[in-house]
């Protein structure tokens, strides 16, 4: 077997085989596959695509390259994955509400790069919060609060972080069955035994369409069930950014006001689907049940409860938690007004990421460092009206070089009409 049978099999758009996999997969990780061999393979698959057999030998194999958890003992485990976006806080959210539900909530997150936000980022505003606990204490937490987020480990699917790196900059990224074994190896390493997955869709997501995120969803889905794991995905609304609050520890604080009982309502009942959907799939029991006992944990305050003892146990300064106005406040803070009455027809959440990263709150390259109290407040949303002169978000900022050129790249995200536009469903589909 050589690499080149194996490029040349996929050009001509032939299934590969198991062997032909793990061929390449251990190619890449022993440097016995060139990174521009790597490269024509992805372009191929990108090309060509991979059927349900292929994209799930791919992503085990890429599981296997590194670490796997064994978190067997502490079954059963779940983890939640959101494809990324604008303002998605949910798994600060969802985790602390299942998990005060009973489940036991084993998560690995990411940081934010791009104009997306990363959860690691977001826990780490927090002053004092330990996102890097070692497996053994990742472990140990969950078996005795049943919470615990840290970022992935090092030596966890290493073959994803060359792939990964190819793909960024050979224009491959843009792939189902690759974004699929990217995302589900890294879950399948974690350990967890269900894995709920929100598939975004719309200008600030991967998937620009529902079609395009139902297919990845049922990728994702069928990887995870041939894998031995309870998997199920929601596609919901990422056209407009989710809840109000966009940056780091901005949304903290919006965590807080939905632990709490308030916050914006397209947040709280994404969250109650997923949380929903997180404690059925782990107790076994009907959706109607599940969802009551969501509510219920985030109505009584057992999820606040739940965050602060997380928080505690990494290491962050709980009296944050406890009165949010400690969170330090930009030097800046910059009010953007509608230049014109009228309903708001769209909120680019794509461009408006970008702002925020703009403003501080987000990065170019995963190494560049990031500011935790620069982003943006909404004050209004796709489908408001508004008069003229009306607030539209507020800025927050260190850089006063940024001011001007934030404030158009703001307004550049948000276009006006005179009728209200059609509304997009927040959930728009199930993958069960
Ligand atoms: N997130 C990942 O982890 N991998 C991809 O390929 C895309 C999004």
């Amino acid at each position: 077997m050589n690499i080149i049978e194996i490029i040349e099999k996929k050009k001509q758009n032939n299934a590969l085989s198991e062997a032909e996999i793990a061929f390449f997969i251990d190619g890449i990780c022993d440097g016995t596959v060139a990174d521009y061999q790597a490269s024509a393979l992805l372009m191929a698959i990108c090309l060509n695509g991979m059927n349900a057999a292929e994209t799930a030998v791919l992503t085990d194999k890429m599981a296997h390259s590194g670490d796997m958890l064994d978190l067997s003992s502490l079954s059963p485990t779940a983890d939640k994955h959101s494809t990324g976006g604008v303002g998605d806080k949910t798994s600060l959210i969802v985790a602390p509400v299942a998990a005060a539900c009973g489940v036991n909530i084993a998560k690995m997150s990411g940081r934010g790069l791009g104009h997306t936000g990363g959860t690691i980022d977001k826990l780490e505003s927090i002053p004092g919060f330990n996102t890097g606990l070692s497996d053994t204490a990742f472990f140990e937490q969950v078996k005795h609060i049943g919470i615990a987020i840290i970022s992935q480990s090092k030596n966890m699917v290493p073959a994803d972080k060359i792939l990964y790196a190819l793909r960024d900059v050979t224009a491959t990224v843009n792939s189902i069955p690759l974004i699929a074994s990217s995302i589900m190896s890294k879950k399948l390493a974690a350990g967890a035994d269900i894995i709920e997955l929100d598939v975004k869709t719309g200008s600030g997501a991967f998937m620009k369409t529902p079609e395009d995120a139902a297919a990845l969803a049922k990728a994702m889905v069928n990887i995870g069930k041939a894998n031995g794991k309870k998997t199920a995905a929601l596609i919901t609304d990422m056209d407009t950014p989710l809840g109000t609050h966009i940056g780091n520890n901005l949304e903290i604080k919006e965590v807080l006001a939905v632990l709490h009982g308030d916050g914006p309502k397209d947040l709280k009942t994404l969250c109650l689907a997923l949380a929903t959907n997180i404690i059925s799939l782990s107790r076994g029991c009907a959706k109607e049940e599940a969802a009551h006992l969501a509510e219920t944990a985030l109505a009584s305050g057992a999820a606040y409860e739940k965050f602060k003892q997380m928080v505690a146990a990494q290491g962050g300064d709980v009296r944050y938690i406890e009165n949010p106005a400690l969170f330090p406040e930009t030097a800046l803070a910059v009010e953007v007004c509608a230049p014109q009455p009228g309903y708001i027809a769209k909120m680019d959440a794509e461009n408006i990421g970008k702002t925020a990263a703009l403003l501080g709150a987000g990065r170019e390259k995963i190494e560049d460092s990031i500011d935790m109290s620069a982003g943006i407040v909404l004050h209004a949303k796709t489908g408001d009206f508004v008069k003229e002169g009306a607030p539209l978000a507020t800025l927050y900022t260190n850089r006063e070089t940024v001011k001007s050129v934030s404030c158009e790249q703001f307004l550049n995200a948000v276009s006006f009409s005179d009728t209200p536009p059609q509304k997009r469903a927040l959930i728009m589909g199930e993958v069960t």
